[in-house]
């Protein structure tokens, strides 16, 4: 063995050599597979990302329709899953009972477990892509009080989600096409991220030979955290905490600076990002949009905007070089949408669940892969003897 060094949180330690993204934080780049998400955003769809991801090249036109066509005929569940699902705490919070339903998939598709059979892996991988939507939708539905939606395989996969989550009576035809639209861009901007703590987390549980499904349990897990995904559904609590406030602002960012206080800027800050996110600023952009369509100026949008203003002046957040990050205005759109804050996270992990898959899958297939076992410095009590 080798020196050990104390690394909390590892963040200087590479526990991989990895092909899929990269990001350079000073620079504010991030690419999926060499490509820049800002041309994935302007052009692609969330499918053709989830495909680029896992399988490394982006798909010919013949491999996204089979792609399409094979998620669309696997999405509808098992009647004893849908049972299952139907019976967990209507009030739990969904990202526990999503976590809870991909674990028992493990249980309903016992014959797609086994980590080293590649014809399994594939399975499992089209299963989870093919039916998170559907457990996502029918959690909500519960949590709603509302007869769960079965899926309707002649729609597109995130216009399914949309319809299986809203009933398809959003308004108007044209509203939900421009939902469906910024749902399909805010999941590729979610898509993946390298080593951040659900991927680590996927990655630590599969490195055990665990089962896809049991990995991704955990990556779902990891995610509800505030600190990572959890975030978006903080910063929307964050805003009505300062609405209530009566929008005072400056108040609020005097507590964050207080260190007592123990309460942090929702949104803003990242481990690697240390100059700005480039998917804040498309979903910026996207928020702007599509909050312009509302009749009324949003109020949590507004005061986002003035938030963040307020901040990037303050040296408190440039000096520890604080920038808004992907969470920072996601939740205003979802919000917009109809997504009561509890499905924010969740929407997360529909975007995040390609990256979980294609770093499984990656690590399965690198022959420097062994189990993932940290070690330690031991601080505690030298020897002592219990008969005193
Ligand atoms: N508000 C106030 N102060 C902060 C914040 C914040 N959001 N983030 C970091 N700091 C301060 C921190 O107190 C520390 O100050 P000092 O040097 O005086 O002790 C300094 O900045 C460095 O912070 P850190 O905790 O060492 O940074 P980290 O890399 O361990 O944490 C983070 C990164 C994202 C967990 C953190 O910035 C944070 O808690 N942000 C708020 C939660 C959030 O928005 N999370 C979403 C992350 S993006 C995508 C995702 O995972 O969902």
């Amino acid at each position: 063995a080798g020196m050990v060094t104390l690394d909390p949180g590892f963040a200087n330690t590479a526990a991989c050599q990895s092909k899929i993204t990269y990001i350079d934080g000073e620079a504010g780049i991030l690419r999926y597979r060499g490509y820049p998400i800002q041309e994935l955003a302007a052009g692609s769809s969330f499918l053709e990302v989830a495909y680029l991801l896992i399988h490394g090249e982006l798909p010919g036109p013949g491999e996204l329709k089979e792609f399409t066509e094979q998620l669309r005929a696997n999405a509808a569940l098992p009647v004893e899953m849908r049972a299952m699902i139907d019976a967990l705490p209507r009030d739990g919070h969904p990202m526990i009972l999503l976590g809870a339903a991909v674990n028992t998939m493990a249980a309903f598709y016992a014959d797609t477990t086994d980590p080293d059979d590649s014809d399994q892996v594939d399975r499992a991988t089209m299963l989870l892509l093919a039916q998170l939507p559907t457990v996502a939708a029918r959690i909500y539905r519960n949590s709603a009080g509302e007869q769960p939606l079965e899926p309707d395989h002649s729609l597109g996969y995130v216009e399914d989600f949309v319809r299986m989550t809203f009933g398809g009576d959003s308004g108007s035809r044209e509203l939900d096409e421009l939902y469906a639209k910024a749902m399909d861009l805010l999941l590729i901007l979610h898509a993946d991220h390298e080593q951040n703590c659900s991927t680590a987390t996927v990655r630590v549980v599969g490195s055990s030979q665990a089962s896809l499904y049991g990995s991704v349990s955990a990556g779902i897990n990891a995610l509800f955290g505030p600190l990572h995904g959890g975030a978006n559904q903080a910063v929307l609590e964050m805003l009505e905490e300062i609405r209530g406030l009566g929008g005072d602002v400056d108040s609020f960012l005097a507590k964050v600076k207080d260190k007592e206080s123990g309460t942090r800027l929702m949104g803003f800050g990242h481990r690697v990002y240390k100059n700005f996110d480039p998917r804040s600023k498309e979903i910026k952009e996207l928020a702007a949009q599509i909050l312009h369509r509302q009749e009324q100026p949003d109020e949590l949008f507004e005061l986002a905007l003035r938030l963040e203003g307020r901040a990037l002046a303050d040296s408190y957040f440039t000096d520890r070089k604080l920038y808004p990050n992907v969470d920072f205005y996601s939740g205003v759109i979802y919000r917009a949408m109809g997504f009561p804050t509890s499905m924010f996270t969740v929407l997360f992990a529909l975007g995040r669940l390609p990256g979980w898959i294609a770093h499984w899958r990656e690590q399965r297939l690198d022959p420097a892969a062994r189990i993932a076992r940290p070690r330690q410095l031991y601080v505690g009590p030298a020897q002592r003897s219990y008969n005193g």
